[in-house]
């Protein structure tokens, strides 16, 4: 994911100047395959009715149900062929700017690890469940799919126009924990959220987060958290929607006004606000978050 702490200021050994690394499939152990699987079960149990239409149709698309952690040979076949987009291995989070050359040219990195056993609820750095189960089904998409490549794009001008901190959190709040609204009900979509048992229940069940519509400009002023459940999601109203707006618009002038403008706080409603769920925040505020 799109980050702004690097681990690394240079390719580690054994990895390429575009930082990738062989996935390595044959090291996984059988316990590494069977945490996929346990992962993979609890997820796609409850995503039928919970998540959009396209996710679902992307995680067919891949084969995903065939057990055991993929292998990305196999896996970018199917992939390439819907969209053009592959998935490439890397040791971790990588540089923002290799991550969006990466995503331009449609190749998404993902980390080749796998998270413990003690660690299947929660996780905060991704781990090869997060980014393939999360992420690679929207892959499959081909509006999506454009979205993302449009975004690495824009990842490269952002960094030129030292706007990322504003770009991040377009890519948070759609990518990682976006919303969509089909047929008159809230659909999850983000990578966050439907790699996740609890947060895929809380982000459409709970009365305490805020579910806001999607605006760019009140998106991109917003802060976000990384270390629990998100106290605000964004409802897109459709994808080809998200891509219309992100891709007809500068983001030039939007990052010079909202510069100039404050941040706006991670639970805040503004009064031009498209308030879907006013939330209670009892959850944030029993953590001591807000
Ligand atoms: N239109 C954006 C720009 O001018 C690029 C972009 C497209 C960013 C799609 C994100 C998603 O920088
Ligand atoms: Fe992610």
């Amino acid at each position: 994911m799109a980050n702004d702490t690097h681990v690394l200021a240079h390719p580690p050994e054994g990895a390429g100047a575009d930082w990738t690394i062989p996935q390595d499939w044959e090291r996984y152990t059988d316990e590494d395959h069977g945490t996929w699987d346990i992962l993979y079960a609890r997820q796609t149990e409850m995503l039928p009715g919970r998540a959009s239409r396209a996710f679902l149709k992307g995680l067919e698309t891949l084969e995903l149900s065939r057990g055991g952690i993929p292998n990305f040979d196999e896996l970018n076949e199917r992939l390439t062929a819907a969209t053009g987009w592959k998935v490439v291995a890397v040791p971790g989070l990588v540089p923002d700017d290799v991550f969006f050359d990466h995503m331009a040219n449609r190749r998404f990195v993902a980390g080749n690890f796998i998270r413990r056993r003690d660690q299947l609820d929660y996780l905060q750095e991704p781990d090869i469940f997060h980014d393939v189960f999360g992420h690679v089904p929207m892959l499959a998409d081909p509006v999506f799919a454009d979205y993302m490549a449009a975004y690495g794009r824009g990842g490269l001008r952002a960094l030129e126009l030292g706007a990322l901190k504003n770009l991040a959190r377009l890519y948070w709040y759609t990518v990682e924990f976006g919303l969509v609204e089909e047929q008159g009900a809230l659909r999850i979509y983000g990578s966050g959220i439907v790699s996740s048992k609890g947060e895929s229940i809380f982000a459409l069940d709970d009365p305490s987060p805020n579910r806001i519509g999607f605006d760019l400009e009140r998106v991109m002023r917003t802060e976000y958290r990384i270390d629990d459940y998100q106290q605000n999601y964004f409802v897109v109203p459709s994808f080809d929607e998200l891509l219309r707006v992100t891709v007809e618009t500068d983001f030039a002038p939007l990052y010079a006004r909202i510069g100039g403008q404050g941040d706006i706080p991670i639970g805040a409603i503004l009064p031009d606000d498209r308030v879907i769920t006013h939330g209670t925040q009892d959850y944030a505020k029993a953590r001591g978050e807000a």
